[in-house]
Order: C-alpha cells, then sequence, then structure tokens
C-alpha cells in the first residue's frame, strides 16, 4: 500500500476542496432533499468498490512520531450481517486489526454490526489508521475521550473513499465506557444507524482494585433502534421532513445488533454497561419486577458511590453502568428489562411524532435476562467506588453570567443553537474560551413562545440531549418551566447527574447548568445536539479553547 503522508495545511487545504458540498448551509428544504429515500422506503447502500492494495492511501498524521504503545487499523466497510429470519441486512461496519499490542485490545462482539470493543489501560498511548471504504466521506469520532484536536473526529477532517486517517493519541480518560462513530457533517446519522458504532473501554488502576466483575461478567449493552423494510433492509429516512426535525425512530429494539436480546446469566453479581446508541430515542429503563436499578457508573466513569433508582432515563450516546445481583433471583427466572412510557417528546398537538416506528416515548422490553445457571460468588457491592471531586462553584470565571445556549427552532434551518446552525469552521466570540478555565455553561430548551409560533412545524417540542466534545462535565443545576414540570416529572427522577458527563438530557421546558473546565488542549472542538438527525440538520457548533 503506497502511503503519502501530507502536512496538516496540505490537507487542511484539500479538504477544503474535497468537502466543499457539506459546507453549504443552505435551506431546510435543501437538506431535506439532499436525503431521498429509495420508493420502497430504504436508502441504498451503495456498495463501492473497494480500493485495492495499489490504490494510494493518502495518512494525515494527527501528532507525535512517538512510538505508540497500541497500534491498530480501523476500517469502515459495507457487510452484510444475518440480523433477522431470512435475507441477511447490509450495514457498514467498523472493522479492526491490531497492529501492535495485545491481540485483546480488541474484542468482536458476536453476530453483530457493531464494530470491534476496543479495550484499553489509562496511560496506554495509541494509534489508530482509520481508512475509509465506504462510498462517501467519513470520520471516526472518540465519543467521551479527550484528545488533541487534530484526534477528535471533526466533520472538517472527513475523508475520501480510500483514504487513511492517522489518529495519535495517550487515553487519559479515566476507567469508563467510551464509544466510537462517525462524524461527517450531515451524514453522522444515516452512517451510525446502518452500523458504525463501537464501544472504546478504558480501565486504570483505582478501578481494578474494587475487584468489580469483570471478563464474561462485565457485560457491554448496546441499545439501538432500527427500522426494517421487507426484505430486511434498513430503512433509514422514509419520513423525509418528519424524521429529520423528530429524529429517527425505529420499531425494532436491537441490543448489541440483535433482536428480541436475551441474556443468559448465572446467579451472581454482574456489571453492565449499558450504551444508548440510538439516533434519537431516549429509554426509561427499569427491572419488571421491581427490584430498583444500582448504578455505578455513567458517561465518564464510576460514580462516588452506587446509586439506586427505580428507572433509569438514557439519552442517545449516554452510557450507565449497572451492578446487578442475580443471586437474589431463582433459577430458571426471567427479568426484563424495559423501557417506561414518558411525555415530553411530542408535538404540543400530540401524536404523529413517531415517524414509522414506536413514538418516542412508548412502552417497550429492551432485553430479557435469562438466569439459567447456579453460581457462588460472595462479591458484594462496596459503597465506595472513587473518589469524585466536585468542581468548587468559586472558581468558576463566568458564575455571573453563565455562558447561555439557546435551543429552538430557527425559521429556515431547522434546529439550531443561539439562532445559529453548522457551518464548517466557523466559531463565533461567544464561543471561544480560554484554556485552564472553569466555566459554567446553561442549556435553554425554550419550548413554547419562540417566535416560531404554530407555523410550519406546529410548535414542535422536543428533548435535546446535549453533548460537548473534549472534556466530561459536572451538572450543577436544572430547572423547569412550570407549564412543563408534569411532562418533567416523567422522567426527571431517572436522571444521573452525580458524576461525569458528555451529553446531558435537556428537556422542554428545560434549563441545565453544567461545569466544564478546559484542560491541555487548545482548538476547535464542538457541541452539538446527539439527536443524530437534529445535528445531521446543523443542530451543532465549533468552540475554540483558545490559551
Ligand atoms: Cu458522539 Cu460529536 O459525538
Ligand atoms: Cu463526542
Ligand atoms: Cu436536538
Amino acid at each position: 500500500m503506497t502511503t503519502k503522508t501530507l502536512s496538516r495545511r496540505d490537507f487542511l487545504r484539500a479538504m477544503g476542496l474535497g468537502s466543499a458540498g457539506l459546507l453549504t448551509s443552505g435551506s431546510l428544504v435543501s437538506l431535506l432533499s439532499s436525503c431521498t429515500p429509495q420508493g420502497d422506503g430504504s436508502i441504498a447502500l451503495a456498495t463501492a468498490a473497494l480500493p485495492n492494495t495499489e490504490t494510494p492511501t493518502l495518512a494525515v498524521e494527527s501528532a507525535s512520531g512517538i512510538e505508540p504503545d497500541v497500534e491498530i487499523a480501523l476500517r469502515a466497510v459495507p457487510a452484510q450481517v444475518p440480523i433477522l429470519p431470512g435475507s441477511s441486512t447490509k450495514v457498514w461496519q467498523y472493522q479492526g486489526e491490531v497492529l501492535k499490542g495485545a491481540p485483546e485490545v480488541l474484542q468482536d462482539l458476536p453476530n453483530t454490526y457493531l464494530g470491534p470493543a476496543f479495550h484499553l489501560k489509562k496511560g496506554q498511548t495509541v494509534r489508530i489508521h482509520f481508512t475509509n471504504e465506504l462510498p462517501e466521506v467519513s470520520i471516526v469520532h472518540w465519543h467521551g475521550l479527550h484528545v488533541p484536536e487534530l484526534a477528535d473526529g471533526h466533520p472538517r477532517f472527513a475523508i475520501n473513499t480510500g483514504e487513511t486517517y492517522v489518529y495519535d493519541f495517550q487515553v487519559s480518560n479515566r476507567a469508563g465506557t467510551y464509544w466510537y462513530h462517525p462524524h461527517p457533517h450531515g451524514r453522522t446519522g444515516p452512517q451510525a444507524y446502518y452500523g458504525l458504532a463501537g464501544l472504546f473501554i478504558v480501565s486504570d488502576e483505582e478501578e481494578q482494585a474494587l475487584g468489580l466483575p469483570e471478563g464474561e461478567f462485565d457485560i457491554p449493552l448496546v441499545i439501538q433502534d432500527r427500522l426494517f423494510n421487507n426484505d430486511n433492509q434498513l430503512v433509514y429516512g422514509s419520513n423525509g421532513m418528519m424524521d429529520q426535525m423528530v429524529g429517527f425512530l425505529g420499531d425494532r429494539i436491537l441490543v448489541n445488533g440483535q433482536p428480541d436480546f436475551t441474556l443468559p446469566v448465572a446467579m451472581r453479581p454482574y456489571r453492565l454497561r449499558l450504551l444508548n446508541g440510538s439516533n434519537s430515542r431516549i429509554y426509561k429503563l427499569t427491572w419488571d419486577d421491581g427490584t430498583p436499578l444500582s448504578v455505578i457508573g455513567t458517561d465518564g466513569g464510576l460514580l462516588e458511590g452506587p446509586v439506586q433508582r427505580e428507572y433509569v432515563t438514557l439519552a442517545p450516546s449516554q452510557r450507565v453502568e449497572l451492578w446487578v445481583d442475580f443471586s437474589q433471583h431463582s433459577l430458571d427466572s426471567e427479568i426484563r428489562l424495559l423501557s417506561l412510557p414518558f411525555s415530553g417528546g411530542e408535538s404540543m398537538e400530540g401524536g404523529m411524532m413517531g415517524g414509522s416506528g414506536m413514538p418516542q416515548g412508548a412502552r417497550f422490553t429492551v432485553l430479557t435476562v435469562k438466569v439459567n445457571q447456579e453460581a457462588n460468588s460472595s462479591a458484594s457491592l462496596p459503597k465506595r467506588l472513587t473518589s469524585f471531586s466536585s468542581y468548587d462553584v468559586a472558581q468558576v470565571v463566568n458564575r455571573q453570567s453563565p455562558r447561555t445556549f439557546v435551543l429552538a427552532m430557527a425559521m429556515r434551518e431547522g434546529w439550531s443553537i443561539n439562532g445559529r446552525t453548522f457551518e464548517m469552521t466557523d466559531v463565533a466570540p461567544d464561543e471561544i474560551v480560554k484554556l485552564n478555565t472553569l466555566e459554567m455553561w446553561q442549556f435553554i430548551n425554550q419550548a413554547g413562545g419562540m417566535g416560531m409560533g404554530r407555523g410550519m412545524m406546529g410548535g414542535m417540542e422536543l428533548p435535546h440531549p446535549m453533548h460537548v466534545h473534549n472534556l466530561q462535565f459536572q451538572v450543577v443545576e436544572r430547572q423547569v418551566q412550570s407549564a412543563y414540570r408534569d411532562a418533567w416529572e416523567t422522567l426527571s427522577a431517572g436522571y444521573i447527574d452525580e458524576g461525569w458527563r458528555d451529553t446531558v438530557l435537556v428537556m422542554p421546558g428545560e434549563q441545565v447548568k453544567i461545569l466544564l473546565k478546559f484542560e491541555d488542549y487548545t482548538g476547535l472542538y464542538l457541541y452539538h445536539c446527539h439527536n443524530l438527525e437534529h445535528e445531521d440538520m446543523g443542530m451543532m457548533r465549533n468552540y475554540r479553547v483558545e490559551a
């Protein structure tokens, strides 16, 4: 394989030309018409000719030149996997290979379109060669990881078919469940939907010392919803503008890429790592036998100590880790993890918001646990998991006037942040932050009373899971307008705001304050709604960290 190494400047220049089509902000209508489905409601997955070994590959070094501890080749490729009985399903898939380091660094999950799970230790340096073998531009983002600008997978780094992007970074995050997915502007939703996602699990010594369930007792559960046509092919965008405005909602729940997922367990404690990998569906998770959920971790790793909840609210891209002791259940019993109904995800008029799938806030089974084996393990859940240092509000540089982001519908563009939508490299003066400062940000989901009124979108009010790249933050305050309190209370007891988050759900009428510290790296990073259809429409902005 011929590898041509370009300087960063050459690369940026090349990309500026190469991705001109993506830079158009355009109107809502042109955005939507660029996503025309096939007659049967599915979107064709072009099976592009794969580049052969003679194809010149463009490699872009994102950093150092230091010899990494671990080196991985990761490809995004068209593939076919059996999901439902009958025809196999065309998907897009990440496939990986360990070039340097222990083979266990990558773990393929069985029978799935999901990419391999990365297993790395805090402190390790890693180099990842990402090769795009899709028939369109793509780039990988390491969701939740604190990495240099050039390793963050910003859409301006999207590469063409046959090109390779090289990521170099040190794993500096705490132990936790992170993940990776595509981030090309305007196409993140469909690319993730067709299968491109994987877990990135970090361990560290502090976590090791706790003796939490490991190996086969430490189970990742990636929850997604999908819609299939009669030929078992994935359908996306079949409702045009409605799917874009609301976000995609499927009618089948897949766990680790499988429908009707059952988890066989022994009568002993387990660690379950749940990722909501859905484009826009929010889950309100509970055990059907009334056992409270023991939550031990969130987006940025372990909580200070376990917290018990009747249900847990999991918004797109969020993670939650549960500790479950199945010795409390009898042999051959079944326990279902359900998603319960909630309000706040519908239009003011109600109804019509589910596209072709189940509406947001429907009730359904996520997975079934089958207790099928005796075991004796005396492991108990530690009362204290980690020492959590809350940010000191006195250190916040803008405590009197938090940086405010209003989430609302803009007349022409659709969903917007402070009335703005995404421009590839655009940063407004109020989107520049200083390195080594602690800030307060506030997200306001401006339901009702916006200038928009009951115009063409019928006064749509929707949840927005807001995500910030480059860091984990702390959620310090939530408020809800009184008119929205009843709906809000159908979900709010399931918020886990105790630990580190990189995504926070902001319901209609709600405002949320978070504390974030900009450390180590300067440069351009993203913040956006992680409803992937909202993100693709431009509900995403850059912020710049300056020295
Ligand atoms: Cu999980 Cu900017 O993304
Ligand atoms: Cu991210
Ligand atoms: Cu949104």
